[in-house]
């Protein structure tokens, strides 16, 4: 065949995509062993029965055409409500453009800012996306790890450091993935003044807002912010959606109606009778308090089952979906911890290293299995912990 482009072959050069532990436990599972996935980020329980119930609604009263390509105006209009709570800035439709899923919202915000050749800075550890996002758009960009020491909040002399004459764009994500942390108000406030100093955007990956426990700051609500910040968000993990592909970017209104042009090219507006029903899970809230309530309490559990544990270091952990687990004092590479973790205990984890050096030497685990499971877990990392000490002494 002829040759693809080189920006296709470009966004993932190495051909590894972090993955392959999760993927060799899936298999193994597949093949009938009793293998615990926490590995994914994606829910054990269904979408919200009213949000499936709308969906049908939807359906069966005809909404099956063509809709405005930044979103039917009742999703834009439920959305933009949302994002006044998200951001804590009064928001209007005019300033949301709807995605599918937060992917595209990340896509389509690393398009509208950057062009082939310009520079950004990522805060690691990152969602493992983020690289592959930027190359997509052939543009260059610099990693800026966030320390286990500092609980995963990122100096910003650390980021200030990194900058180019040709930067661009920073990329945050609070709550992070695959840390769990909730970055600071001074943390953030420090970020805006550097974006605002050097006259950079920001993009703020925002995801997992309704998981941080009352305590998410968005960026956007910063003195200066609101117009140089594009909220990256989505419905997959608030409104339990994640294989609905509904997300949306906030920012500026100008901003918003360019990027109105990479619908046109790329989507042409989302599936109608799915922007209904994520317009009623919007409106009522469905699932996001049950959703929130089961992440806080699975993750106080098991952070509660495995606490006293020795050589293993609990690090950001305060929000979001998942775990973040500092195994350096038994094993500092972390892919051969969780690759024998999984040949041990049968146990599939991902390893910290997927996410970017900042978290190598950790694993990070997954909330997304009922108590039950996450308890049993525990007692297997707990078991598995103690002989791995056993052996290398
Ligand atoms: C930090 C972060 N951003 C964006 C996404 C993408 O979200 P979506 O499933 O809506 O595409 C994810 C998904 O796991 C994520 O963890």
């Amino acid at each position: 065949m002829p040759g693809p482009s080189r920006r296709l072959s470009g966004i993932l050069p190495s051909g590894k995509d972090g993955w392959e532990v999760h993927f060799e436990a899936m298999n193994r599972k597949r093949a009938g062993q009793p293998i615990i996935m926490l590995s994914v980020g994606d829910h054990d329980f269904d979408t919200p029965n009213e949000t499936v119930e709308a969906c049908v609604a939807a359906v069966r009263a005809g909404h099956h055409h063509y809709t405005e390509l930044p979103g039917a105006p009742r999703l834009r209009e439920a959305m933009a409500r949302a994002s006044t709570r998200c951001t804590g800035v009064e928001t209007s439709a005019a300033e949301v453009i709807v995605t599918p899923g937060g992917q595209l919202a990340l896509y389509a915000a690393v398009q509208a800012t950057l062009d082939k050749g310009d520079h950004a800075v990522v805060v690691a550890p990152y969602y493992a996306t983020y690289p592959g996002t930027f190359r997509a758009a052939e543009a260059e960009f610099t990693v800026v790890e966030a320390q286990a020491a500092d609980g995963f909040q990122p100096r910003v002399e650390a980021v200030r450091a990194a900058l180019r004459p040709n930067t661009r764009a920073i990329l945050i994500n609070t709550p992070n993935n695959p840390t769990g942390a909730v970055y600071s108000r001074e943390c953030l406030e420090d970020i805006a003044k550097l974006c605002i100093e050097r006259d950079l955007w920001l993009l703020s990956d925002e995801v997992y807002w309704t998981l941080a426990q009352g305590h998410h700051v968005s960026p956007r609500c910063l003195s200066g912010m609101a117009e140089r910040t594009l909220v990256i968000n989505s419905m997959s993990k608030s409104h339990g959606m994640t294989g609905w592909r509904i997300g949306w970017i906030t920012g500026p209104q100008d901003m918003i109606a360019l990027l109105l042009s990479l619908n046109l090219v790329t989507t042409y507006g989302l599936t109608d009778f799915v922007q209904q029903a994520a317009a009623a899970a919007l409106e009522n809230g469905y699932g996001v308090d049950m959703i929130a309530d089961t992440y806080n309490g699975r993750r106080k559990l098991f952070l509660d089952a495995i606490r006293g544990l020795n050589d293993i270091v609990v690090r950001g952990s305060e929000g979001g979906m998942y775990v973040m687990l500092d195994v350096r004092a038994l094993e500092p590479n972390c892919e051969k911890f969780a690759w024998a973790f999984l040949d041990a205990e049968n146990v599939g984890v991902m390893p910290g290293s997927s996410f970017g050096d900042a978290a190598a030497g950790h694993i990070r685990i997954s909330l997304c299995q009922p108590d039950g499971v996450l308890l049993e877990a525990a007692s297997r990392l707990r078991r598995f912990a103690s002989s791995y000490r056993s052996k290398a002494a």
